[in-house]
C-alpha cells in the first residue's frame, strides 16, 4: 500500500453498513420490518425532547399539577393518602412518578448491555446488520432515558425534602435486572446464573432471539402503566391546559419505547424462525430465561400501585418520608399509619391488582403462539399468582418484623 493510499483510508469516513453475505435465503425474515421501524425510530425525536426537557426541569414550575391520574400516586387509597391535604397529595403523584422511573429504568440499564451481547449472536450470521443497527439506536436511546429519569427524580426529591431518599443508586446490568428499586445489588450467588445466560446469548442466535421474550414482556408491562401517563398529558392537552415536563416525559417516553416493544415483537416471534431448531439445553435456557421473568411479575406494590414489586423493600424509605416536615408525623405516628397501609385492604390494592391483571393479559397474548416454551410460560402461570391477598399476607409479615426492629433500633415503647 502507497503512502498516498494510507492517508486517503484514514480521511476515509467508516462504512456503516457492512453488509456480510446471507448464509442461507430463506434468512432475514422479519428484518425488513426491523429495517423499517429502525428508519421511523432514527426520523423522530421522542429521545431529544426528552433530553431538552429533563435539562430545562425546574420543580416549582411543575408543582402545581398532578404528573399522571391521580390513582397513581404513592400509597393511593391508603389513610395516609385520604388525610393528605391537596399539596401533599400532589407530591405523593410526583414521587409516584419517581418511583415508577427508578422500577423501570432497572429494566433499561440491563437491555444496554443485553442488546449489544444479542447482537454478538445475530452479527456473524450476516444478514442481520440493520438488527444490530437498530439495538445500538435503541441502547443510546435508553442512556438518555434513565439520564432523564435521574435527573427529575433527583431535582424533585431535592424540593420536596430537602434530599434524595428514593433516588436508586446507579445499578450495573446484573444488578439492574433485579425489580426491587429500593435493594442495592444482588448477592454474588445469584449473579451467577446471570452471568452464565448472558454468555449464551452471546453465542446462541436462537437464545439471543428470545431474550427478546424476556424483554417483550417487561416492555408490555410497563407500557400499561405508561400509556396512562400518555394518555393523562392528551387529556389536559384537550382541555387547554398546560402539560408538566415529567408528564411529557413520560409522554416521550411511551413512544420510543413503542418502537423498542415493536423490535422485541419481530425479532422474538419472527427472526427466531430463521435459525436452526433449538436443542435441548437451548430449550430450557428460554424456558428459564422466561421462568425468571414471571418471578419478577408476581407481586403487586400497594406503595408505587401498578410496580409489581414487594413492598418490604420501601419500608423504611416511607417511614423516613413520614416524617419529613411535608407530612411532618411523629415516629410513631408514622408506624401506625404505614401499619394501616400496609396491612389492611384499601383502594390502592385494587388500583395494583386491575393493572396486573391488564398486564397479564396482555403478556398472555404475547406469548401463546411460542410453541417452544413450556405450558407454565406460555399460559404464564407464575406470573398469575399475583393477588391481593398476598400481598396482604406478605406485608402483615413483614411490617411486623419492621416495626419490632425499628422499636428496637430506637429504645422506644409503642404501641398499635
Ligand atoms: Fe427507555
Ligand atoms: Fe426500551
Amino acid at each position: 500500500m502507497t503512502n498516498t493510499a494510507k492517508a486517503s483510508a484514514v480521511m476515509e469516513p467508516p462504512l456503516l453498513e457492512v453488509a456480510q453475505p446471507a448464509k442461507r435465503k430463506k434468512q432475514l425474515r422479519g428484518v425488513s420490518p426491523i429495517s423499517k421501524i429502525y428508519e421511523n425510530n432514527k426520523a423522530s425525536s421522542f429521545t431529544e425532547n426528552m433530553e431538552q426537557l429533563q435539562k430545562s426541569f425546574d420543580y416549582a414550575s411543575n408543582a402545581d399539577a398532578n404528573w399522571t391520574y391521580p390513582e397513581l400516586s404513592l400509597l393511593y387509597g391508603s389513610s395516609i393518602y385520604e388525610a393528605a391535604s391537596e399539596a401533599q397529595k400532589r407530591a405523593l403523584n410526583h414521587i409516584y412518578w419517581v418511583c415508577f422511573y427508578n422500577y423501570v429504568m432497572g429494566g433499561e440499564i440491563t437491555t444496554m448491555v443485553a442488546n449489544q451481547i444479542c447482537c454478538g449472536a445475530f452479527y456473524p450470521i450476516g444478514g442481520y446488520e440493520v438488527v444490530c443497527h437498530s439495538l445500538d439506536l435503541e441502547t443510546s436511546q435508553e442512556r438518555t432515558h434513565v439520564e432523564a429519569f435521574r435527573n427529575i427524580g433527583r431535582v424533585t426529591e431535592k424540593a420536596l425534602f430537602g434530599e434524595t431518599i428514593f433516588e436508586r443508586p446507579m445499578p450495573n446490568y446484573l444488578d439492574a435486572s433485579h425489580t426491587k428499586p429500593q435493594v442495592q445489588g444482588r448477592g454474588p450467588l445469584s449473579k451467577i446464573p446471570l452471568m452464565s445466560l448472558q454468555s449464551v446469548l452471546g453465542q446462541s442466535p436462537f437464545v439471543a432471539s428470545q431474550y427478546f421474550v424476556a424483554r417483550g414482556l417487561r416492555n408490555i408491562q410497563a407500557k400499561v402503566k405508561e400509556y396512562q401517563h400518555s394518555a393523562y398529558g392528551k387529556e389536559l392537552e384537550n382541555a387547554g391546559k398546560p402539560v408538566p415536563a415529567p408528564t411529557l416525559i413520560s409522554h416521550n417516553h411511551c413512544f420510543d419505547e413503542g418502537y423498542h416493544t415493536a423490535t422485541s415483537k419481530f425479532i422474538s416471534h419472527e427472526i427466531y424462525r430463521d435459525f436452526k431448531q433449538p436443542n435441548a439445553f437451548e430449550k430450557l435456557t428460554v424456558n428459564a430465561m422466561v421462568r425468571s421473568i414471571q418471578f419478577s411479575m408476581n407481586e403487586l406494590s400497594v406503595t408505587v400501585p401498578g410496580i409489581f414489586s414487594q413492598d418490604e423493600q420501601y419500608f423504611s424509605t416511607i417511614y423516613k418520608m413520614l416524617q419529613k416536615p411535608l407530612f411532618g408525623m411523629s415516629s410513631q405516628e408514622a408506624l401506625n399509619e404505614m401499619g394501616k397501609a400496609y396491612c389492611q385492604e384499601h383502594e390502592g390494592y385494587h388500583v395494583a391488582a386491575r393493572y396486573h391483571a391488564r398486564a397479564l393479559a396482555k403478556n398472555t397474548e404475547f406469548v401463546q403462539d411460542l410453541d417452544h416454551l413450556a405450558d407454565f410460560n406460555r399460559e404464564l402461570k407464575i406470573m398469575s399468582t399475583a393477588s391481593i391477598e398476598k400481598a396482604i399476607r406478605a406485608n402483615t409479615a413483614a411490617f411486623r418484623r419492621f416495626r419490632k426492629k425499628t422499636v428496637k433500633a430506637e429504645g422506644k415503647s409503642y404501641r398499635g
